[in-house]
């Protein structure tokens, strides 16, 4: 699930041998530079001079005092090397300024791994596929069928050309597809209230009052995303294939969850080699209408950011284990809140038989924990409450070595890098005003 993804070019001091070789924005992709100038009148335009002189745009400028030496200043610039000229105007910036560094493609901190820092960051990645969702292994159930090969092309293509902000694509689903959703509805809908975690049974219903869900209709993305958005915040977004963990975690930093599109072959309903919108519909999105499970989910995706690839994998593995196929214990029985016992008809059954071992949750165990793909699984881990697990994987993700912490401003959609003082004090201040708030409900309450 998370092999080949794309690994950060790591530049930092000591392998300033990778950045000579290294040609910035060679793939006309933004490049960030950083550099430290001294506190002179005139010395910022002077610098900023050389990329006008040279032809290569700016897209982006900051600043902020050097942690290192308290006379300079620390400026970050984004530019576009449209014209190959960026390489000049670094061997200049050299000459005339210190600690010149080029980071890989955006605003990172040191030889962190990229991540994105603003939701339409996600456009970044999103094409970024480990294969194209029309691309079909040979044992895949269309693999022989050319109409259903050009559906899951037009499918692909759907997603590949979105940009956050657009509306979600309509789809008209064909008469065979929707008899296809129809089929796993039924049966999955039996099941439900006596197999699936109170949560899923309490927003079920309202997702068949205000989104169209029924075994006569495949809901649009777009009411369905909106229908989110209003209880928790999360949204989805298509996606045109496979994306790597790295990637697809980021997203739910944001609480974004990148859903596909397409449906199954119809030569088999109840089975798929790959999530289609029946996993996504009906095995993930009632669950992200749930604020606690919302806040879970964002946990693994803030976790996630600037990483290292080894914790990526076990972050991928706990995702695995818990939005996948997670369980819970609720008025002592096991119920499910995994998407992918959710979506499975054999295996929503077989869960809460007493065929599997189910183990107490716990992050570190379950992070490395092997686990199949093709078959059932062997180890479930169940939750007390969603809360509960949340306050786990924070605990859990607080060992990743990683110089800095990560918070989420909801206003701006965006991630704020808890580095320095003036990022941190800012955060204090905004928990002040929310415990002013509390204290004052908590004093007016009777
Ligand atoms: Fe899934």
């Amino acid at each position: 699930m998370d092999a080949g993804f794309a690994k950060k070019r790591k530049i930092d001091e000591s392998n300033q041998e990778g950045l000579s070789s290294y040609i910035p924005g060679e793939h006309g992709g933004e490049t960030s530079l950083l550099f430290s100038l001294k506190e002179e009148i005139g010395c910022l335009s002077r610098t900023l001079k050389l990329f006008e002189e040279h032809g290569v745009n700016l897209s982006h400028i900051e600043s902020r005092p050097s942690k290192k030496n308290k006379t300079e200043y620390e400026f970050l610039v984004s530019c576009q090397n449209t014209n190959g000229k960026l390489q000049t105007v670094i061997e200049k910036l050299k000459e005339t300024t210190t600690g010149v560094k080029v980071l890989g493609d955006d605003n990172d901190v040191d030889s962190v791994p990229w991540f994105p820092r603003k939701i339409s960051d996600l456009d970044k990645f999103a094409n970024r596929i480990l294969g194209y969702g029309a691309e079909l292994d040979s044992d895949h159930p269309g693999f022989t069928d050319p109409e259903y090969r050009a559906r899951r092309k037009e499918f692909a293509d759907i997603a590949f050309h979105y940009k956050h902000g657009q509306p979600l694509p309509h789809v008209v689903y064909t008469e065979a597809e929707i008899k296809t959703w129809g089929s796993i509805f039924k049966k999955l809908t039996t099941l439900y209230p006596t197999h699936a975690c109170r949560e899923y049974n309490h927003v079920f219903p309202l997702l068949v009052e205000n989104c169209g869900f029924n075994e006569d209709n495949i809901p649009q993305l777009e009411g369905v995303s909106k229908f989110l958005k209003d209880c928790t915040g999360f949204t989805l977004r298509p996606v045109a294939g496979l994306l790597s963990s790295r990637d697809f975690l980021a997203g739910l930093a944001f609480r974004v969850f990148h859903s596909t599109q397409y449906i199954r072959h119809s030569s088999d309903p109840m089975y798929t080699p790959e999530p289609d919108c029946c996993h996504e519909l009906l095995g993930h999105v009632p669950l992200f209408a749930d604020p606690a499970f919302a806040q879970f989910s964002q946990e693994i995706g803030l976790a996630s950011l600037g990483a290292p690839d080894d914790w990526i994998e076990k972050l991928a593995t706990l995702y695995w284990f818990t939005v996948e196929f997670g369980m819970c214990k609720q008025d002592g029985e096991p119920k499910a809140y995994g998407a992918g016992l959710l979506s499975s008809f054999g295996e929503l059954q077989y869960c809460v038989s007493d065929k599997p071992e189910r183990r107490p949750f716990d992050p570190a165990k379950a992070a490395v924990q092997p686990y199949p793909i093709t078959q059932m699984q062997p180890v479930y881990f169940i939750a007390d409450s969603f809360e509960e697990a949340k306050e786990k994987v924070a605990t859990y993700a607080a060992q990743i070595p990683r110089p800095f912490s990560v918070h989420y401003n909801a206003y701006t959609q965006s991630i704020e890098v808890l580095d320095d003082k003036f990022q941190i004090k800012n955060l204090a201040n905004s928990i002040k005003g929310e415990l002013s708030t509390l204290i004052d409900s908590l004093n007016k309450c009777k």
